[in-house]
């Protein structure tokens, strides 16, 4: 008996993940690869492009073979976001290391932009703040920094871009370049209103039209052929994957992953929209014309001060984190600002980092695990505050990722938001949301059945009263401010 099924890879930070999807959207088999991420500079984080590529094929090939009888109808590919590679187009090697979103070596180039003549355009635009995460400050530190990247510019061989454009030509072998706009719309290249890049922003970046791959379809009209054994039909960000399994499709519905960073979005409806609050714009996905924006809140550490912690020893595991912060005193512990990689929403602070305040003699292993743990928490209810303050207060978050694994860490975000909290089953909901786009590109589901196929553990209910929170959250915001004075 064969079984038909569609693959969704999430190709994420910390790992790439590849899930096959039955008909009924069940994941019947799946594969995993860790990531190697390295840091050959204080916030400079990157891993090996070639790398993602052999990850990616490995994990199809190992989840095909778990299932007797599979048949590959098709293929879709998240991607990390605002990651970005260099490459040659004629021979597809790379020329630089991806370098992650969490990098921090634009800082420089975005304190240039920031006097920029142009710069109130490129916001307005892109709907986005200057910031060294999104794409733009990284491909313009290569076009100035990398020699090869710089040469094969000159020589009009250069491709760059975000990491969805690379993978796509490998495994075209060479026939296609192309992202999508909800890709394109973390560049800080892309007009959030024409789905094009936008002269403005590239000559701002001294970036040039002709590097990029071609803005397409996120679930695409007609599939590319590609050598893992069935055509790729979907392409998209990670986080709008997530959100449309996470059932999401509705204007308001919100959902929170918990991953190697904490990404907040709530579905905008069909038309772009610019929010305040320091919340940024996204464009969701595109199927044709049937298209959806969502605005964001980014909390760049999260998982990755749990596996801090685990790499000084405190713990063997991210599970164990969890554990143990159950047991750190609940009142008097120290506070733990999760500001690795600068701080994205609300606050938009680039050179923050990790602060931990309040240690005394008797601060142990535990409250450390409470206050790395409560600190993500908070960071995440500084968002849903925002959210709240932009489209009134979502009934419900619905949350994933691998962190969301930490009961103690839930328990803390439903008392810190004062909101249930919706834990969905499956944890991979990337994969599962772009296995379901690259079925609705084979004409197989639609959006309404892929949301509902999302399934949820009982809500997590806040236990603290408004008194307790207010009073919480206030404490925090005073730390947070606290904290300003000592960014570059
Ligand atoms: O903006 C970056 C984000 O999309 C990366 O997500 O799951 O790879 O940590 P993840």
């Amino acid at each position: 008996m064969t079984i038909r099924v569609f693959a969704g890879v999430d190709q994420g930070t910390t790992s790439t993940f590849t899930g096959l999807y039955d008909e009924a959207g069940r994941c019947v088999a799946s594969a995993r690869r860790r990531s190697v991420t390295s840091h050959p500079h204080p916030g400079w984080d990157e891993q090996d492009g070639l790398a993602l590529l052999a990850a990616i094929e490995e994990t199809v090939a190992e989840a095909l073979a778990q299932v007797h009888g599979a048949e590959l109808a098709g293929i879709g590919i998240a991607n990390q976001g605002e990651s970005v590679i260099a490459f040659d187009r004629t021979t597809g090697e790379p020329l630089s290391p991806a370098i992650l979103w969490s990098d921090r070596r634009a800082a420089s180039i975005v304190e240039e932009m920031a006097g920029n003549v142009q710069r109130g355009q490129v916001e307005e635009r892109t709907g986005l703040p200057l910031d060294p995460y999104f794409s733009a400050g990284k491909i313009a530190w290569m076009l100035r920094n990398l020699p090869a990247v710089r040469e094969a510019a000159d020589a009009g061989r250069l491709a760059v871009g975000t990491l969805d454009g690379f993978f796509v030509h490998h495994f075209t072998a060479g026939a296609a370049f192309v992202t999508d706009p909800s890709t394109g719309s973390r560049t800080q290249l892309m007009d959030l209103d024409t789905l094009e890049y936008d002269e403005t922003c590239l000559a701002a970046y001294g970036i040039d039209a002709a590097m990029l791959p071609r803005i397409g379809d996120t679930v695409f009209g007609e599939p590319l052929p590609i050598r893992l054994g069935a055509p790729l039909y979907a392409s998209s960000c990670d986080q709008q994957a997530a959100l449309a399994a996470l059932g999401g499709i509705d204007a308001g519905d919100v959902k929170v992953t918990y991953g190697t960073g904490c990404f907040i979005q709530a579905n905008a409806g069909p038309s772009p929209r610019r929010p305040g609050n320091g919340l940024m714009p996204t464009f969701a996905w595109s199927m044709g014309q049937n298209r959806a924006w969502a605005i964001e809140g980014g909390v760049f550490t999260a998982a990755t001060a749990v596996d801090w912690l685990v790499s000084l020893g405190l713990a063997p595991d991210a599970a164990s984190v969890s554990a143990l912060a159950d047991e750190g005193d609940p009142e008097h512990g120290p506070t733990f600002l999760p500001g690795f990689s600068g701080l994205g929403a609300p606050w938009w602070r680039p050179g923050a980092a990790g602060v931990l305040a309040g240690l005394r003699a008797s601060t142990g292993p535990a409250d450390l695990a409470r206050a790395v743990l409560e600190g993500v928490a908070n960071r995440v209810a500084d968002v849903i505050d925002a959210v709240d303050k932009e489209q009134g207060p979502p009934e419900v978050l619905r949350v994933d990722g691998g962190l969301s694994a930490s009961a103690t860490l839930l328990r803390l975000q439903a008392d810190l938001c004062g909101r249930a909290l919706l834990p969905a089953v499956n944890k991979d909901s990337t994969a599962a949301g772009v296995a379901g786009f690259a079925a609705m590109g084979a004409g197989e589901l639609d959006l309404p059945a892929l949301a509902a196929r999302a399934s949820f553990h009982p809500p997590i209910e806040p236990r603290q009263d408004s008194g307790w929170r207010e009073a919480r959250r206030a404490r925090w915001r005073r730390f947070v401010d606290a904290t300003r004075g000592l960014d570059p």
